[in-house]
């Protein structure tokens, strides 16, 4: 059986197309069973990690098995990489330990398995200094011909060029998770531009992938399986694979990569139709010339930052680019972390995201440039992309007490300041009556961009939409679904029948969904992402995870550019009876009384400052060990 095809890489070193991924072989004797087919079948590669602990396995099954095949230490590649735990001064004892645990004389790559060390945040700013130290540790161990060629893993964007900017010797490999879900064009342009082999790991999704749909459809028409589509969509745009298998059949049957090729239509089929629906979400235009996107994912009672990392992780698998916090959720560094750690995931950056956070209400006023700094450190994202006032009214005030208007505008002068400084990028305001932004009008230097306000068919704000049109300010929904209590309304259900089309699948949390579609220029929010109940016809639901209800405690809310053609619905729903809707929703809207109702409801609402627990860390052991 011939080995397989090489890349070069910037060594002068070649490394096989394919490899072996030895994540969760485990045992000396799979791994000596999938070795053993391994090599039968023509790979040549192997990969494995100090956190696989499968090192000294795998360095025994090869010393035996070579001989066996026909070969020699110098016929194969092994890669390995440095646990996090090793990260920074124990470099050295970690890479040494690697290459005695394999016994192999030297190791063909070794990577830094993640950029962050273990038990230190994602945020921690001793983490550059720990890469630095490991990076300059490989080095001095590839000087001495110990690792032929170096490289990192799941580093960003952001990373590389760090690396580059240092290093003496320039990483050789950065290898990733790689599919069609996810086809890190960032990350890939990054490489070429410094001339580092851009590696795929999780080319099968976990083994995910080989059920979906459009895989199996470009399976049949080519007569392969979908194991090979996969992994020939990567090698066939010369990105090296490393599938895992311990069944000797599939091991076999993921090496036939090279004697057939994908046409073009299919290799576009399996990017465009499976990729990220990140462009799907079309913007609005903000009168800052910002774009916000019209979809985004309420955080409202999301506090645990295990519960804010699962719904932001499905949120950017499914598409979602914008999340709206504030201070009074208590959740924004629970967000700001969530986004740190999962947008190198989706192959995004923070300039792909659209964060609006809230100036709390007791920090209106004089206060209000402490309140402003705090959620900038506790988001910790650089800048926020849109900054509102929460609330007119100070806490601990009367709404009809005359120091409110005097602290409006200190707290919009504050905003204004820090606009200018370019760490909040737009500024808005929140639950604002017609007769606030009025009075904002006239004494602002720079005009709110958004005003942000509770709107759905029962609550249909025409004065405040007016009034926003007359001053170029993008009028945002908030409570869109009713607290969750529309979906339930008689008329909701008789349109949502109306007008189903698609599957038989209508549930309940689907049903607003098919409503707000009806009207032009409404973005309904999936409360969940459950894959059957997410519907969204522009929004394809990415690689969710099917583990359960991943998105339960979303508040979801959504932007509405709101178009002429919804009326007839408008006022039908106006008119129909209240089904639960709370009492501030169904009265009229811009009058002091509905301040004041909605005012006493939201103290209600707020969330009690608990004590949560100090939550999973997020971890970088966690993703080391993938
Ligand atoms: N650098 C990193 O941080 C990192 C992270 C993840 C992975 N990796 C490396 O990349 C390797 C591959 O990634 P991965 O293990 O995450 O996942 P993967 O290769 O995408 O998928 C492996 C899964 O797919 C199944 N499978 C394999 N071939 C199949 C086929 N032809 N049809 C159906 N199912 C098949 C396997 O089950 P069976 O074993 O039962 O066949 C296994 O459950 C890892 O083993 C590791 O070496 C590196």
């Amino acid at each position: 059986m011939s080995s397989t095809p090489p890349v070069l890489l910037n060594t002068g070193l070649q490394m096989p197309l394919l490899g072996l991924g030895t994540y969760k072989l485990v045992g000396p004797e799979e791994v000596y069973g999938a070795v053993d087919a391994a090599l039968g079948a023509g790979y040549r590669s192997f990969d494995s990690a100090a956190v696989y602990r499968n090192e000294a396995d795998l360095g025994r099954a090869l010393k035996e098995l070579l001989p066996k095949h026909g070969l020699t230490r110098e016929d194969v590649f092994i890669t390995s990489k440095l646990g996090p735990k090793d990260q920074g001064k124990k470099a050295m004892e970690g890479a040494l330990r690697s290459l005695s645990q394999l016994d192999l004389g030297y190791i063909d790559l070794y990577l830094i398995h993640w950029p962050g060390t273990q038990g230190l945040d994602v945020a921690d700013q001793r983490n550059p200094g720990h890469r630095s130290q490991s990076w300059a540790t490989l080095e001095e161990l590839h000087a001495q011909g110990k690792l032929k060629a170096i490289g990192v893993s799941n580093y960003t964007a952001a990373h590389m060029r760090e690396l580059m900017q240092s290093c003496k010797v320039p990483p050789a490999v950065l290898q990733v998770e790689f599919h069609p879900k996810l086809c890190q064009t960032e990350l890939r342009k990054v490489c070429e531009e410094y001339g580092v082999c851009f590696q795929a790991y999780s080319s099968l999704g976990k083994g995910e992938l080989v059920t979906d749909p459009v895989v199996l459809e470009v399976a049949k028409n080519c007569e392969r399986t979908t194991g090979q589509v996969l992994l020939r969509w990567a090698v066939q745009q010369g990105v090296p694979v490393l599938p895992k298998s311990s069944n000797p059949e599939r091991i076999k049957d993921n090496a036939r990569l090279f004697d057939f090729t994908l046409s073009d239509t299919d290799m576009d089929r399996l990017s465009d139709q499976m990729s990220s629906p990140a462009s799907s979400i079309p913007p609005v235009l903000l009168n800052t010339g910002l774009q916000m996107p019209l979809l985004g994912l309420g955080t409202y009672k999301l506090v645990v930052l295990e519960d804010v990392c699962r719904a932001v992780d499905a949120a950017l698998g499914a598409g979602y680019r914008a999340f709206d916090s504030a201070a009074v959720y208590r959740n924004e560094a629970e967000l700001g972390r969530a986004l740190k750690e999962l947008l190198p995931k989706h192959g995004l950056t923070r300039e792909d995201v659209f964060i609006t956070s809230k100036l709390g209400s007791s920090h209106q006023g004089e206060k209000a440039m402490e309140g402003a700094l705090q959620s900038l450190s506790l988001l910790d994202l650089g800048y926020i992309d849109l900054y509102l006032i929460h609330w007119p009214g100070t806490e601990g005030l009367h709404v009809a007490d005359q120091r409110n208007p005097v602290h409006r505008s200190q707290s919009w002068a504050t905003l204004e300041e820090l606009h200018a400084q370019g760490k909040l990028k737009a500024i808005g305001v929140s639950n604002y009556t017609a007769a606030h932004m009025r009075e904002l009008m006239q004494s602002c230097k720079v005009p709110p961009a958004v005003l942000q306000a509770e709107f759905h068919p029962k609550f249909c704000q025409t004065e405040l939409r007016k009034v926003c049109e007359e001053y170029g300010v993008c009028f945002q929904a908030y409570s869109s679904l009713g607290k969750g209590n529309l979906v339930a309304d008689p008329v909701v259900l008789e349109v949502a029948k109306n007008c189903e089309r698609t599957t038989g699948q209508i549930r309940v949390n689907s049903l607003h969904l098919i409503v707000l579609e009806s009207q032009p220029g409404w973005q309904p929010i999936p409360q969940t992402v459950w894959k059957s109940q997410v519907y969204v016809p522009s929004i394809r639901p990415a690689m969710l995870s099917n583990s359960s209800l991943i998105l339960r405690s979303c508040r979801p809310y959504f932007f509405a550019a709101h178009k002429a053609g919804g009326a007839d619905l408008d006022r039908t729903l106006n008119g129909a009876p209240s089904v639960g809707v709370p009492a501030s929703s169904a009265k009229s809207s811009s009058s002091l009384e509905t301040v004041e109702a909605w005012d006493s409801e939201f103290s209600r609402s707020r969330p009690v400052p608990k004590k949560t627990k100090a939550g999973p860390k997020v971890s970088t052991a966690r993703h080391a060990e993938r």
